[in-house]
């Protein structure tokens, strides 16, 4: 297949997104209506401004970037807009399956309602299955850099929406902030029914990962990148087809790998590794799916099958049932069998 066959194929091809964080998809024109609309004032005087200021070293210097963003956020139409523009995007880049991650402690800790926050983005999850049929789930973040009663006092807040939610992650600040410290509200999480996902490997070590699988049971590892400095870790993710939800833009513009072309995401597949393709946060990482994959195929020289392959793989490592599976893997496959 030639490169713009191959470009089309990434492009039409119907995808599912597992790694994305709402608020990291906040585009700097939306901020700045928000913004305009709640009366706040933003640090920077213009888009350009805003945009300008993307540059970052580390993943702490972009969550510095990324709460102050996620600041302007204060009404149920805010996160409604936030999040319908989210799949206005990914409705053009043929994604029909998403799992949406959001922090409610970014938002409650400023005093908003963690209902304001739901019911702006389940409005949004409904309007988008309506119109565009996309399906969607959600998956509530504990914020790693907050103590462990704070994810306590999140987990009692969302039990009246515990039918919206269908899993709880960790994210934030990796370095210093071990899945361990979460351990007895993963537990809490499990008992009451909720999946459970966690940020490990993205900055950290390997041992975070280790820490994730020993102490969260969790069904998949989000971004998992550090692995791949273990050996035995490696063979224990391959044996046990633990999904690993990894972000390459993501990973290039936070500076966990130094250019796309030695992304491992092609050497993860060769380890046998269950790899997927994800944006993270696109509004400051530079692409959605459709440009995360482009990136990933051009500088590995990935084929065709790879690219059904990384696909497959996040239909499998969905929170979908096996028949809601099952109808969009038939889509994949007949997809990629009229592409031959
Ligand atoms: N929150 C939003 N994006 C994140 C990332 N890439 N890592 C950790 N926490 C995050
Ligand atoms: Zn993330």
């Amino acid at each position: 297949m030639n490169t713009n066959n191959l470009h089309q194929f990434i492009e039409n091809m119907p995808k599912a997104e597992l790694h994305l964080h709402i608020e990291g998809s906040f585009e700097p024109e939306l901020m700045f209506k928000i913004a305009d609309r709640n009366k706040i004032k933003i640090k920077y005087n213009s888009v350009e401004e805003l945009k300008a200021a993307y540059q970052f070293n580390n993943l702490q210097e972009f969550l510095d970037i990324y709460y102050a963003g996620a600041n302007v956020l204060q009404t149920e139409e805010d996160y409604y807009d936030l999040t319908m523009a989210y799949f206005y995007k990914i409705n053009e880049q043929n994604v029909i399956h998403t799992e949406i991650m959001f922090d409610p402690q970014t938002h409650t800790d400023r005093g908003i309602e963690f209902l304001t926050v739901i019911n702006g983005i389940k409005s949004a999850q409904d309007k988008a299955k309506e119109e565009f049929g996309i399906t969607s789930k959600l998956i509530m973040s504990f914020l790693r850099h907050l103590d462990e009663d704070s994810a306590f006092k999140t987990l009692e807040q969302s039990l009246p929406f515990k039918n919206l939610i269908a899993a709880v992650g960790l994210d934030s600040s990796e370095l210093g902030n071990p899945p361990s410290k979460f351990k007895n509200v993963f537990s809490q999480s499990i008992k009451l029914g909720f999946k459970t996902v966690a940020h490990a490997g993205e900055e950290g070590p390997a041992e975070y990962v280790w820490d994730a699988l020993n102490n969260l049971s969790i069904s998949r590892i989000d971004h998992g990148n550090k692995s791949l400095d273990d050996e035995r870790l490696v063979n224990h993710l391959a044996e046990e087809k633990m999904p690993l939800t990894v972000c390459p833009l993501s990973n290039i513009k936070l500076c966990n790998v130094d250019k796309i072309e030695n992304h491992p995401i092609k050497a993860m597949l060769n380890k046998g590794l269950v790899a997927t393709v994800n944006s993270d946060d696109p509004a400051y990482f530079g692409g959605y799916m459709n440009e995360n994959y482009l990136a990933v195929t051009e500088a590995l020289n990935l084929t065709k099958e790879d690219v059904y392959q990384l696909t497959l793989n996040s239909f499998n490592a969905s929170f979908l049932n096996e028949d809601e599976k099952s109808t969009l893997i038939t889509k994949l496959d007949n997809y990629f069998e009229s592409s031959k």
